[in-house]
């Protein structure tokens, strides 16, 4: 399929890769259709590329969701809801996607958020299995948590809104804007003949929503769109009620003296709130839109793969919640845009040249299989249900579906994601439980036109599968904001006992 021709598993070509990871960032580009969006090289890499509509993370949260999708393993499989455990101490030695390319000849390059820090990585960025040298993290970024935040009153906080003029921060400049420069500066200097990767993670849209302040022309407060729906959905039980914990630690935040878990943001705040989510995202596709620039002056476009790609996605209001830590859609969903330039000539062929869009039912964990192929390695075997092989994959090579538009026959049904909690109501460790608190699951399988998230006990690492705490069913077809949740209908009885039957052929050991 592809014209690549291997020699020992090299690609006798250089290549490079670029794999930019982006942390929180729900599908809020212009690509995706999203008007409140302004995110112009995102789109222009888009109009060139295979972009996927229905990609899913696998658990809403950063760790469990980067972990999985560089291992291609489940978070069930890892054992790793939280952040405090790194998989190949505590579930298997399992191979990561930089790794395998490093084991064939690549020299692999970290720069910014591509694991998560701490312990879900060893306190390395799992080095040196995965990288070639030492990963990159900007020197600014410990000012994450300082009092830096100009508010109204010219009173500096800790704050959650936090539009900066760099050159007045500590250092004179910001994390990203040091990972773009660092990545930059490796691509233009970079003299090695083996083929390289390159992961460039960045850390907006992530909260503290800081970035440099111009952004916010292109968002204008009064026309940045409202939540929908804004209320808490009926009859969903509170297990899957997420406090957005992390934002109220925020000075701005805690100033407005919201009672825990359920009062609303205040409407005008919240809308604040989206403004300055759109303005980070602006500022993303810039950093994004500079790496682009940099590889097209080193013509490196012509033989680099680019992946884009968020590791869950974000609330903004919808339902009243804020953040990831959920099963809806708005957190799992995540945009997934992939650039192949020995497949792109496809593009032109045809008479509305622009972006292949695709609305198979994709997982993270697809991810891994799907650059194996690109770079013609050999295939990688699925594993097994209970499997601790060094390298297998939970997920299905994406290549059959780039740049065309065919119908692939024998897609998979459902996508699947999970999300555990403590408690079946709401405390303050309910967005976060740590791995020996965890009381219950939910289990959610995104099909066609459904999306059926079942709740139910979970002990000792195993789901009781003959529990319930809660079911939610919306029909996208006609709700796809997840307003209505038709669970509690006698009519639906029997397609819930089919997705309840998916959920457990997919999860039980
Ligand atoms: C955006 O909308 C256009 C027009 O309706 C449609 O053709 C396209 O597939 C949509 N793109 C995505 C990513 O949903
Ligand atoms: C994990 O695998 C690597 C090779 O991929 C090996 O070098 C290392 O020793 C293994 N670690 C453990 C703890 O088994
Ligand atoms: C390659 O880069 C290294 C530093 O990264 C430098 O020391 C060396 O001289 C360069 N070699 C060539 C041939 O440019
Ligand atoms: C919040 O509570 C504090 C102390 O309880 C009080 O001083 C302050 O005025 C309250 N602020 C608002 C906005 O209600």
């Amino acid at each position: 399929m592809t014209p690549h021709t291997s020699v020992a598993g090299i690609d006798p070509r250089v290549i490079l890769i670029s794999r930019v990871g982006v942390d929180d960032l729900r599908p809020a580009l212009g690509c995706f259709n999203d008007s409140d969006a302004v995110t112009p090289n995102l789109d222009s890499l888009a109009r060139a590329s295979t972009i996927f509509t229905r990609s899913y993370s696998q658990q809403a949260l950063c760790a469990p969701s980067r972990n999985s999708f560089l291992t291609s393993r489940r978070p069930d499989s890892l054992y790793l809801y939280d952040t405090h455990s790194y998989w190949r101490v505590t579930a298997g030695n399992y191979t990561t996607i930089p790794q395998h390319l490093k084991n064939h000849g690549y020299t692999t390059a970290s720069f910014g958020k591509i694991f998560h820090p701490g312990i879900a990585s060893n306190y390395n960025d799992d080095s040196p299995w995965s990288w070639s040298e030492p990963p990159f993290h900007p020197s600014t970024l410990k000012y994450k948590n300082a009092k830096v935040c100009l508010d109204d009153s010219g009173a500096l906080g800790k704050n959650l809104v936090c539009p900066v003029d760099p050159e007045l921060q500590p250092e004179g400049t910001l994390p990203d804007l040091q990972t773009t420069d660092a990545a930059s500066k490796y691509l233009n200097t970079y003299n090695n003949s083996s083929p390289f990767f390159i992961a460039v993670g960045y850390h907006k849209p992530h909260i503290p929503l800081k970035f440099p302040r111009e952004f916010l022309k292109f968002h204008n407060l009064d026309k940045i769109s409202h939540p929908h729906p804004k209320l808490w959905p009926e009859k969903v039980s509170f297990v899957s009620w997420n406090p957005w914990t992390d934002l109220r630690e925020r000075d701005d935040v805690e100033k407005l003296n919201l009672t825990f878990p359920f009062q609303p943001m205040p409407e005008n705040f919240a809308q604040v709130i989206r403004q300055h989510y759109f303005a980070a995202v602006t500022y993303i596709d810039r950093q994004i839109g500079e790496l682009i620039q940099t590889l097209k002056s080193l013509r490196l476009m012509e033989n680099t793969i680019i992946v884009v790609v968020g590791d869950h996605g974000w609330s903004l209001g919808e339902h009243s919640e804020w953040a990831k830590y959920s099963n809806f859609e708005k957190s799992v969903r995540v945009p997934l845009i992939i650039y192949d330039p020995d497949l792109s000539h496809r593009a032109d062929n045809r008479e509305n040249a622009g972006s292949f869009v695709r609305d198979d039912l994709v997982e993270l964990v697809d991810i891994f299989p799907t650059l194996n192929d690109l770079v013609a390695l050999p295939k990688m075997p699925a594993c097994k249900k209970v499997d601790f092989s060094p390298l297998c994959t939970e997920g299905r090579s994406l290549a059959p579906l780039l740049y065309s538009q065919e119908r692939v026959e024998h897609w998979r049904t459902a996508a699947f994601s999970q999300y555990p909690r403590p408690n079946d109501f709401p405390q303050t460790n309910s967005d976060q439980p740590r791995l020996r608190d965890v009381k219950f699951m939910g289990y959610t399988a995104r099909t066609d036109k459904l999306r059926f998230t079942w709740w139910i006990r979970f002990q000792d690492l195993t789901p009781n599968w003959n529990t319930t705490e809660g079911e939610e069913l919306y029909d996208h077809t006609i709700d796809p904001a997840e307003e209505f949740n038709l669970a509690y209908r006698p009519e639906f009885k029997n397609v819930k006992d089919s997705l309840k039957d998916l959920i457990k052929r997919q999860f039980s050991r």
